[in-house]
């Protein structure tokens, strides 16, 4: 601790949710460990520097035309930000580290953000990045030659139940796609996300070693032996004023949680796709029903941009449910979860709710839409056991038979137990002497041995 004190490090987040959560909850890690920390950000999805009064915060001028800033397409933005950020950032980054009275030890940049290698090399600062997304999921990422090879990819409709035997227990239908754009942008994406790595000083995770333990190993040993890896999360655990403090790009609605209040324990469904998917007006309809139908009281996170198209809630439809579902538009999301009124959670799987709900033994229902989250949903359902999958289609019935599937019938029950385990181990991992606990001290250690 004495050691880090007086040095900075300068943390460099993607402008999405699901990636300044996490980064930011890093941050807060290794303030705690002595270090100061500066956040730089773009005004695209600008952060608020009140939620973080002990960081510094730099803003960088990055514009992005409206068409640019709201397309749908994850990967046309994250190439368009690599671009448009190279000479802001290096312009930053050559004040900050003009600065000699505050020396700056190292750069940690998110995974995707791949300029950052060149500008960092150019002033001689080492560069660590922050995998936001799992270990399993970068492990099939990084096997994309080997699928493409294979004949996996690019993804054929006849081959969806078929298994990928290199790569068990996923099938191909649980390899990552985008259902926007074109397949070769998005595979080249990925493949310059998943080689950055290998020159870079080190990755972090956001996860821990008994939740993913055969893909860290497999990344070790396989993709990038050179490389240290830390798995030091769950992040949003270690630090405990992450789950209070909100760094949300849209307002978190408290009602949700003096609606649960009303509720008895365990008996809601909470409903999150997180932060960038999208569902047609048909689809959306079809869990509105399966909702309603399924007779369980539901909290619905329906957020501006979720559904292509309007919102077709036919009218009366949450008063005929006399106050048995709470519709919102941005839910506390880890409160939420951590309440005892909450017994499943229909989750996308984005990374950061998927182990959200692993940390307060939720069971999940997985509608994967996109790029990893096929691979945490095959995890959830198939590895750890802690979730069901909706497997036939965004189809009502099949929803309601799936909500009580878990939260009635014997298999649910198996599944809410194992849950609690796995909750179990994600607590241990953070205690003294635990994985994670462990892993965060290796890393303080090594960004001191190699600060610039
Ligand atoms: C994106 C990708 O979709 C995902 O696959 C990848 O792993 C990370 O980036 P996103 O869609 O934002 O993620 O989902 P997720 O990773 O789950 O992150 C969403 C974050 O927003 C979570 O931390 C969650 O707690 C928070 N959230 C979500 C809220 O605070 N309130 C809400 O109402 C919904």
């Amino acid at each position: 601790m004495e050691q880090s004190r007086g040095l900075r490090l300068i943390l460099l987040p993607l402008p999405f949710q699901g990636h300044i959560n996490p980064m930011l909850e890093l941050g807060n890690l290794l303030h705690s460990k002595g270090f100061s920390i500066t956040i730089v950000h773009t005004k695209f999805n600008s952060l608020n520097p009140s939620s973080h009064p002990h960081f510094t915060f730099h803003s960088i001028p990055v514009d992005l035309s409206e068409s640019e800033a709201s397309t749908k397409d994850a990967g046309i933005l994250i190439s368009i930000i690599n671009a448009k950020c190279v000479e802001p950032f290096r312009e930053c980054l050559a004040t900050l580290l003009s600065d000699a009275e505050d020396p700056v030890a190292c750069l940690i940049s998110d995974s995707h953000l791949h300029f950052t290698r060149s500008v960092a090399e150019s002033f001689e600062l080492p560069r660590i990045l922050l995998r936001t997304g799992g270990a399993a999921s970068l492990a099939v990422f990084a096997a994309f030659p080997l699928l493409k090879e294979k004949g996996y990819l690019p993804i054929q409709d006849s081959r969806l139940e078929e298994p990928v035997t290199e790569l068990s227990p996923f099938k191909v239908k649980d390899l990552p796609r985008m259902d926007t754009g074109d397949p070769e942008s998005f595979y080249q994406l990925i493949t310059n996300m998943a080689n950055e790595p290998k020159a870079s000083s080190g990755l972090i995770f956001n996860t821990f070693e008994d939740l993913e333990q055969h893909a860290l190993a497999t990344l070790r040993q396989d993709s990038y032996p050179n490389i240290p890896i830390f798995p030091i999360g769950p992040f949003h655990k270690c630090d405990s004023a992450a789950s209070s403090s909100s760094t949300g790009l849209l307002t978190e609605d408290q009602s949700c949680i003096s609606w649960l209040n009303t509720q008895a324990p365990k008996s809601v469904v909470y409903v999150s796709f997180g932060s960038l998917a999208a569902v047609k007006e048909a689809q959306f309809l079809e869990i509105a029903w399966g909702l309603a139908n399924s007779n369980h009281p539901f909290l619905w996170v329906v957020r501006p941009g979720l559904v292509h198209g309007s919102e077709p809630l036919p009218d009366g439809f949450l008063e005929s449910l006399n106050g048995r579902g709470h519709i919102v538009k941005w839910a506390p999301q880890k409160q939420v979860l951590a309440h005892p009124a909450v017994g499943a959670f229909w989750t996308h799987n984005g990374w950061n709710s998927t182990l959200e709900s692993v940390c307060e033994g939720v069971p999940m229902i997985c509608l994967p839409c996109f790029s990893d989250q096929m691979a945490n949903a095959r995890y959830v359902s198939h590895v750890w056991k802690v979730g069901v999958q909706i497997e036939h289609g965004i189809e009502r019935a099949e929803i309601e038979r799936t909500i009580n599937l878990l939260m009635v019938e014997k298999e649910g029950e198996e599944i809410r137990d194992r849950a609690l385990k796995l909750m179990e181990k994600a607590n241990l991992c953070l205690k003294e002497g635990g994985s994670s606990y462990q892993s965060l001290d290796g890393l303080v250690k090594h960004i001191l041995s190699i600060k610039s």
